[in-house]
């Protein structure tokens, strides 16, 4: 999608489609009047006559009848003025693309009244339109192929949102490839691809490397699977004091292992991988924005299978920071390649961590599909990436991690069990905890739990539905703070 911003006045913009974003309850502005006008006052009217009230992300459209240079106009919805957002203008942005992309125009323009609100516009749209029918032969709508913002719009902000969108939208893709197609070997290859074109250093350590470098705990989850394993590193050199490493987990299928999953509980299980995709999209964004951060991404990527050679409960495994580990499910994994990544991380400099991970059903207890579940060893580090999701328009919220949960590791035989035997309460917590014991006391770490939030359930009025990216625009918005 081209995006071009223009000067003219609305009346004079050409596209298939012209948003208008009106508030709940609100008069148009003076420059929508002229238009409502010049379209022989069907705004005012379709508002008098309560067809469009301004509810939240209602969307209508009306013919201009060749009285201005656009075919339609669109009304979107923006609610109360009082609730408005920067969350909300990015939906908002998403419901116009949305609906341009339904009534069949190719090209969309918005007019900006808020020149703040280019970013949510931009990334807005994008995120709206994009199509995860990967495989369709027939595509769902029109594809939109330029995106006209009417107002001022500064060239970098412009810039910098086209790059985050894409890298999301990247992420997103590469979250819906079916497992057959994505393995972990498909998975390196892309990385591979973002290393050469950025000059990434980028290193490459299969099954048995790891498990040469005593990466028990992730060759335990690896040996079950067909397909070749890797935990794989990158590393961003923009300067800086600090080191930060991002870490994702990459489990391409999990299918549970021997703790077989339920039919039902398999749905989605090709997403177990995007905490990589989004640590991967974040290099990508690294590679064309060149902050000045020093970064190190590590991702375990592996399937998740049963097999004869497959880690079953009971098993005791040891982590590369040499602490044992029994297993009690093997359906939780992801903690454990992500004990070993955080732990490989901090050998190859990180001195600030963040994982991203597709950790536990229960975070979709606590929040269904709108928050992303936020814990951490040092609350300035967990207030500064707060104020990074805030800021990216993500919704994180923090849990506790009270001594008192450590009960849930307690073995008899290893340090650890990587699940609990006796205390099924707070998963979510109980897999940061299970984490928090593979972090070096020197480091601050926090952990990001999007097993709710990375897919949107259902089709929504501003996204398809499907894989989300939730993560790029906070790790991006983090890193920038940190570029300071
Ligand atoms: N990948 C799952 C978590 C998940 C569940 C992600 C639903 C997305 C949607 C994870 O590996 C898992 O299976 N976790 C277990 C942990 C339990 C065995 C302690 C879970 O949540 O049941
Ligand atoms: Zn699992
Ligand atoms: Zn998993």
């Amino acid at each position: 999608m081209k995006v071009t911003t223009t000067d003219k006045s609305i009346e004079k913009v050409s596209a298939g489609a012209l948003a208008i974003i009106l508030f709940e309850g609100e008069k148009p502005e003076k420059e929508v009047l002229v238009l409502d006008k010049k379209i022989g006052g069907t705004i005012t009217e379709s508002i008098r006559s309560k067809e469009f009230t301004g509810k939240l992300y209602q969307s209508i459209s009306l013919y201009s009848h060749g009285n201005i240079s656009a075919t339609r106009v669109l009304l979107v919805g923006a609610g109360k003025k009082a609730e408005f957002t920067s969350r909300i203008a990015r939906n908002l942005a998403g419901v116009a693309g949305r609906k341009a992309q339904r009534i069949g125009a190719k090209t969309l323009a918005i007019y900006i009244s808020k020149p703040e609100a280019v970013e949510e516009i931009i990334e807005g749209v994008f995120l709206g339109v994009y199509d995860l029918g990967l495989y369709k032969k027939k595509k769902n709508g029109s594809i939109i192929s330029e995106l006209i913002l009417v107002g001022s719009v500064s060239n970098e902000i412009l810039k910098h949102s086209i790059i985050v969108s894409e890298a999301t939208n990247w992420a997103r893709h590469l979250i819906t490839e079916p497992p057959n197609k994505l393995t972990p070997t498909k998975m390196v290859e892309e990385a591979k691809k973002i290393a050469a074109k950025y000059k990434f250093e980028i290193e490459i350590l299969d099954e048995k490397e790891a498990d040469k470098r005593g990466m028990g705990a992730f060759v335990g989850v690896s040996k079950g699977s067909e397909e070749p394993s890797f935990m794989l590193s990158m590393k961003y050199k923009g300067g800086g004091k600090e080191t930060l490493g991002i870490i994702g987990k990459g489990i391409t299928y999990d299918s549970g292992g021997i703790s077989l999953k339920s039919s039902k509980g398999l749905s989605d299980m090709k997403t177990d991988m995007a905490g990589a995709a989004v640590c991967m999209g974040v290099m990508k964004v690294l590679g064309e924005l060149r902050s000045k951060v020093d970064v190190v991404m590590v991702c375990a990527v592996t399937e998740n299978m049963p097999s004869g050679k497959a880690l079953k409960p009971d098993d005791v495994v040891t982590a590369y920071n040499g602490k044992t580990i029994e297993i009690t499910n093997t359906d939780a994994e992801g903690r454990l390649v992500l004990a070993d990544a955080i732990g490989y991380a901090e050998k190859l400099g990180a001195t600030k961590i963040v994982d991203i991970a597709t950790l536990t059903g229960a975070v979709i207890v606590i929040f269904g599909n709108e928050a992303t579940a936020i814990m951490g060893n040092s609350q300035s580090w967990v207030d500064k990436i707060l104020k990074a999701s805030e800021a990216a328009g993500e919704r994180f919220w923090q849990l506790p991690m009270y001594s008192e949960y450590k009960k849930v590791l307690k073995s008899d035989i290893a340090d650890v069990t990587n699940a609990y035997r006796s205390h099924p309460e707070a998963g979510t917590i109980a897999g940061a905890i299970f984490l928090q014991e593979f972090v070096s006391e020197k480091t601050q770490w926090a952990h990001l739990d999007i097993a709710g939030t990375s897919l949107s359930e259902g089709e929504s009025p501003f996204l398809a539905n499907g894989p989300t990216g939730v993560g790029v625009r906070t790790l991006v918005k983090l890193i920038e703070s940190m570029d300071k």
